[in-house]
């Protein structure tokens, strides 16, 4: 088999067989093959398509690329989240717990935040003292004990996809479907958890701005995960507007155990409930998605979600008073309120550009060796379809910079105001 055939085969529109990935895909990861050469198979890929049947084995060889994880330890139910990247998207911390209070086994491994989407990660060592780097072990007795725990991603599992996730970002061929796709999945399929549950974002602020290639993309990978064995669902939502109202590290944790007390934004606690009543039907401890969602409902009510949050806080040597005060949690020292400078309606939010503007305050990285600040970002105070009237407060930024001119005019101009009012849809589509 010769790299330079495959790269002409799929050049002219060709089906590449499981050998023909394989040998490329393997050779790539042990140096064999060429960067140039992997990346004119990606641009191929990319203008060409795959049929579902290459995604499939492609899938499958970068899922056997390194290391994989089996949680067989664990007993009971165990779940996977994903999100494929939002603003303002701290889901993990509410569905974990209330997942967890409601006897599933939430055992995740997360990510750290990059660019304009924030990660779990670098929300959770908001909260002083939390550990996210626990060894396989400790994670497994904790997920045992306490039904949750969330931690890194270990470096050695599906190193294909980290050396082909750098090269996409650098040859533009992050956007194809079946590359995304094969990315999550063999990330998500390498941890042996028994019901996956895709929130697949779709708008302004995320990788699929149209709902139509969003659906492919979700159902493609229902798909791929089911021939695995798994139960997937994927869900498409809104990523229009950031989820709820706070973006950055501690504002979202703050936001999150608000949510837990019952008083979080109506967005995202519906969300939340959303993919808990779907998660209990693919865990078959509900019968449908309503009564789910009200087991949902009741444990945050009962606060039983709340005190399974403090739990796992105090499990990983998280300072549990946050979560009891959480105004402890440090704040940007100067706090500015950006002001709507007409009347209206907010008809259209820049969810990327509030994601690109709480990172210049900070909250974000660059590269994935950047520090990040956890006491900065934005809270928006208006959302789509709210009635705005001249001097309202937008949003609030809270900053530990002296000069806030330019992050002052990022935050403006990412809310369109308009004279109709517009509805905002949160949940497009359910794919099971
Ligand atoms: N998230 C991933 O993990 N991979 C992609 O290709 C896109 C989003």
């Amino acid at each position: 088999m010769h790299a330079l055939d495959i790269i002409i085969k799929k050049r002219n529109g060709g089906t590449l067989s499981p050998e023909e990935i394989e040998y490329f895909i393997g050779g790539y990861v042990k140096g064999e093959i060429e960067e140039y050469q992997m990346s004119a198979l990606l641009m191929a890929i990319y203008f060409n398509g795959m049929t579902d049947v290459e995604t499939y084995n492609l899938t499958k060889t970068m899922l056997y690329s390194g290391d994989t994880i089996n949680l067989d330890a664990i007993k009971g139910v165990k779940v996977d989240k994903h999100s494929t990247g939002g603003v303002g998207d701290k889901t993990t911390l509410v569905l974990g717990p209330i997942l967890a209070s409601l006897g599933i086994k939430f055992a995740k491994m997360s990510g750290r935040g990059l660019g304009h989407t924030g990660g779990t990660l670098d929300k959770l060592e908001s909260i002083p003292g939390f550990n996210v780097n626990l060894d396989m072990d400790t994670f497994i007795d904790q997920v045992n004990d306490i039904n949750i725990s969330v931690i890194g991603q270990t470096s050695s599992l599906v190193p294909a996809d980290k050396k082909l996730y750098s090269l996409r970002d650098v040859t533009g061929t992050v956007e194809s479907i079946p590359l995304i796709a094969s990315s999550i999945m063999s990330k998500k399929l390498a941890v042996s958890t028994d019901v996956i549950s895709l929130d697949v974002k779709v708008g302004s602020g995320a990788f699929m701005k149209n709902l139509d290639t969003a659906r492919k993309l979700a159902k493609l990978m229902v798909s791929i995960g089911k021939q695995f064995g798994r139960t997937v669902s994927a869900t498409l939502t809104n990523m229009d507007e950031p989820l709820g109202c706070a973006i950055g590290n501690s504002l979202e944790v703050i936001e999150a155990i608000n949510t837990l007390n019952g008083k979080g934004p109506k967005d995202f606690t519906e969300l939340c409930l959303a993919f808990a009543g779907e998660i209990l039907v693919g865990a078959k401890l509900a019968k449908t998605d309503e009564e789910g969602q009200k087991m949902a409902l009741d444990a945050i009510n009962s606060g039983r979600a709340l005190s399974k949050l403090k739990e796992l806080v105090r499990a990983q040597g998280g300072d549990v008073s946050y979560i009891d005060d959480p105004s402890k949690f440090a704040l940007g020292k100067n706090v500015i309120e950006v002001k709507a400078e007409t009347n209206g309606y907010v008809t259209h939010m820049d969810a990327l550009g509030l994601g690109v503007a709480s990172s210049h305050l900070g909250a974000g990285r660059e590269k994935i060796t950047d520090d990040v600040d956890h006491s900065t970002g934005i809270v928006v105070k208006k959302k789509v379809g709210d009635k705005i009237s001249k001097g309202d407060t937008l949003a609030v930024i809270y900053s530990n910079f002296s000069d806030n001119e330019s992050v002052i005019g990022e935050v403006k101009n990412s809310f369109v105001i308009g004279d109709e009012k517009v509805d905002s849809t949160l949940i497009y589509d359910l794919i099971r």
